[in-house]
This record gives structure tokens, C-alpha cells and sequence, in this order.
């Protein structure tokens, strides 16, 4: 059973080892990333039925334009396939949000986000955020251009400069912290993702690979974070 006064508010996940996963079974790279596509449309589902009301996903980061054009390419074509099956996640009442750097990507992939922005917006049963282009160092760093800008123009003193302001000024703006951080396949880091907002999230690391992770992992995850004791650097 689920406690639903533990049960963690946001929670992100890198969705990672599908490479791996297409490999094993002696396929392209890509062939995983579809099938990943298909694990984050299920989980999503699956977190909405849990009650969680943030969940963001890795989804590219500001470091994966180096792998092969070929491998970016097909990914690019998976968003381009899955806005438009967000939509029907907007008929479930899910807001949709995206974070990261969108100047890079095609002028087709950044109107389609904005439209699903935009028609999602008064949405409330979850928020869903998709990080594409992101990285916690070029978020940190945005932050700290539109300050300094403010500072140029005689808006801001340096010594105003909040962390509540650099907050408002990240891609999430009211987005909450993260609570839960979930890494599948065996690999324990944080790879530049959410670095502000998970400051103080707890960590759930698996071996599963990301294209066979099921709703009972996530449950699993769930559990073991409603079983620890977040201190916040108190005692
Ligand atoms: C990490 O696995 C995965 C990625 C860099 C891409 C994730 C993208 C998708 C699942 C595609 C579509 C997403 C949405 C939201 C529609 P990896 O390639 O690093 O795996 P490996 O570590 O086994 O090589």
C-alpha cells in the first residue's frame, strides 16, 4: 500500500539505458529509444494514477547532440510523433511543460511545443515536464545572464540578487522542487540534470533497463522513498 502523505510530490527520471536495451537484442540504437517512448507514455499514466503531481523526464540533453547524427535524428522524430500523442494526454487533464534550451531545435519541433503549452496550460490532475535541449549548467547559466542584463540596465543590484530570484529565472520557474530522483540501468549519477532543483531530492537507482521498467518499479521507488527521512540538512 501506498501512503499518500509520504508519496513524493515531483519526481524526475532519467530515462536511461535504451541503447543498451536495442543492443542486447541486437538492434539499432534507435530501436530503443522507441521503445523508451513507449515506457515514458505507460509511466506517465501510471504516476497520474498514483497521484504524483510533477513528473519530469530526461529526455535530451545539452551533451547528447554528439552521439551519431543518425541516433539524434531518430529521436528528434520520436518528439515530433509523441506532441502530438501528448495531446492526449491534455484530454487527461495533464499540463504540459518543457524545459531546456529550444533555440537549437527545429522551427516545427518549437511551434508544436508551444502549442501544447499553450493548450494545456489551465490543466491540473499533473504537470508533466519534458526536459529536451536541457542541462542544470546552461539553466544556471541562463539564470545568471537575464540578472546580470537586469544589473546593466540599473534594474538590480548585485547585492539584491536572491535565491528565490535565480529560482523564478531557471526553466521551471513555479515548478516545485524535485523530491525523487529515479536513474534505471545501473548508472549512478545525476548528469547535470535538475542540479538546483534536486539539491535535496532523495536518489532511487535500478538495474533495470529504462525500455523495461514497469509501473510496479516505479511503485517500488515510491515506496522507498516514502520509507526515508528527509532531514534538509537539519537533524
Ligand atoms: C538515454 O539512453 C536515453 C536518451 C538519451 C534518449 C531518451 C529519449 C527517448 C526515450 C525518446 C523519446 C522521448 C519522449 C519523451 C517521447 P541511452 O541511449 O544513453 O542508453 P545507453 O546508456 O544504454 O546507451
Amino acid at each position: 500500500m501506498l501512503d499518500q502523505e509520504r508519496m513524493p510530490r515531483h519526481v524526475a527520471i532519467i530515462m536511461d539505458g535504451n541503447g543498451r536495451w536495442a543492443k542486447k537484442r541486437g538492434m539499432p540504437r534507435k530501436f530503443g529509444h522507441r521503445e523508451g517512448a513507449k515506457t515514458f507514455r505507460a509511466i506517465t499514466r501510471h504516476a497520474k494514477a498514483l497521484g504524483i503531481q510533477y513528473i519530469t523526464y530526461y529526455a535530451f540533453s545539452t551533451e547528447n547532440w554528439k552521439r551519431p547524427k543518425d541516433e539524434v535524428d531518430a529521436i528528434m522524430d520520436l518528439f515530433e510523433k509523441y506532441l502530438d500523442e501528448v495531446r492526449d494526454f491534455i484530454e487527461e487533464n495533464i499540463r504540459v511543460r518543457f524545459i531546456g534550451d529550444r533555440t537549437r531545435l527545429s522551427e516545427n519541433l518549437q511551434r508544436k511545443m508551444a502549442s501544447v503549452e499553450e493548450d494545456s496550460k489551465n490543466f491540473d490532475s499533473m504537470t508533466l515536464v519534458l526536459a529536451i535541449n536541457y542541462g542544470g549548467r546552461d539553466e544556471i547559466c541562463h539564470a545568471a545572464k537575464t540578472l546580470a542584463q537586469q544589473v546593466k540596465e540599473g534594474k538590480l543590484e548585485p547585492e539584491d540578487i536572491t535565491m528565490d530570484m535565480i529560482e523564478r529565472n531557471l526553466y521551471t520557474e513555479e515548478i516545485p522542487p524535485v523530491d525523487l530522483v529515479i536513474r534505471p540501468s545501473g548508472e549512478q549519477r545525476l548528469s547535470n540534470f535538475m542540479i538546483w532543483q534536486a539539491a535535496y531530492a532523495e536518489f532511487y537507482y535500478t538495474n533495470i533497463l529504462w525500455p523495461d521498467f514497469k509501473g510496479s518499479d516505479l511503485d517500488k521507488a515510491v515506496i522507498a522513498y516514502s520509507e526515508r527521512n528527509r532531514r534538509f540538512g537539519g537533524v
